[in-house]
């Protein structure tokens, strides 16, 4: 037995195409196809044929997208090099003040004279007895005690002039070169200097001769070694020493 079918109405089977077709539809949807056409098929004698075309078009909005990127920071890590510093402290200490210059008057006693001075507190032996009083005897070989040519006999010793201050001599005995031999005759060591061309240039002759008459006088048989010690603070750059040991060694008593 047939049911009668009603104009309009769906069938069981009109229900389960249609599920297939809303199906298949929606998949093509789902699968973005822009159109879907059911495929033409025979049909049935009194049933609707129904074409669906679906479209989608689906535009998207333009996205625009703002980033504000976050202040950036940089970390750089650098490995550098093992370095070696030495730091070298110098301390440094406070100037001390300037030495208090002052003059005064005084008595030097040179080769039995005697000499008043107005002279600063700091000027030396050497300065005042040959630049102020003209003993040019004494020489200045280099001002600071190393060669011996400014020696003269303080209380029968020999001393660097340019190492003692003039007040410092004040009330000594001071000899000199000038103070040891006359116009007409020289002294015993001149002439044995003389003798054994015991010079050259002559500059370190003058304390050569104080420094032998200072041994001499407390020692009149020296030896060699005796000698050299005593003239160890004498410098010659003439190179004369032989010729000078001989002459004082031929003046042993
Ligand atoms: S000038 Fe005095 S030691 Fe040289
Ligand atoms: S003779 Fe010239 S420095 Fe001694």
């Amino acid at each position: 037995m047939t049911a009668e079918k009603k104009p309009g109405a769906v069938t069981r089977r009109d229900f389960i195409k249609g599920l297939a077709v809303g199906v298949v539809a929606t998949a093509a949807v789902s699968a973005g196809v822009a159109a879907v056409s059911w495929p033409a098929a025979p049909p049935a004698p009194g049933v609707v044929t129904k074409t669906e075309t679906v479209t989608k078009t689906t535009t998207a909005a333009a996205a625009t997208t703002t980033v504000t990127a976050p202040a950036a920071t940089t970390t750089v890590t650098t490995t550098a090099p093992a370095v070696t510093t030495t730091v070298t402290t110098t301390a440094t200490a406070p100037a001390p003040p300037p030495a208090k210059v002052y003059e005064k008057d005084i008595v030097l006693t040179i080769n039995g004279d005697s000499y008043t001075l107005h002279v600063k507190n700091n000027w030396t032996l050497m300065e005042v007895i040959k630049e102020k009083l003209g003993f040019w005897g004494v020489k200045n070989g280099c001002a600071r005690g190393e060669c011996g040519a400014c020696t003269v006999l303080i209380e029968g010793k020999p001393v660097n002039s340019c190492m003692i201050l003039a007040v410092e001599a004040e009330g000594k005995k001071i000899e000199t070169l000038e103070g040891i031999f006359t116009d007409v005759k020289l002294h015993p060591i001149q002439e044995a200097f003389i003798k054994y061309d015991a010079l050259q240039c002559g500059f370190c002759t003058p304390g050569m001769i104080m420094s032998t008459k200072a041994l001499l006088d407390k020692n009149p048989s020296p030896t060699r070694e005796q000698v050299k010690e005593a003239l160890a603070g004498n410098l010659c750059r003439c190179g004369a020493y032989p010729k000078i040991i001989e002459a004082v060694l031929s003046l042993k008593k």
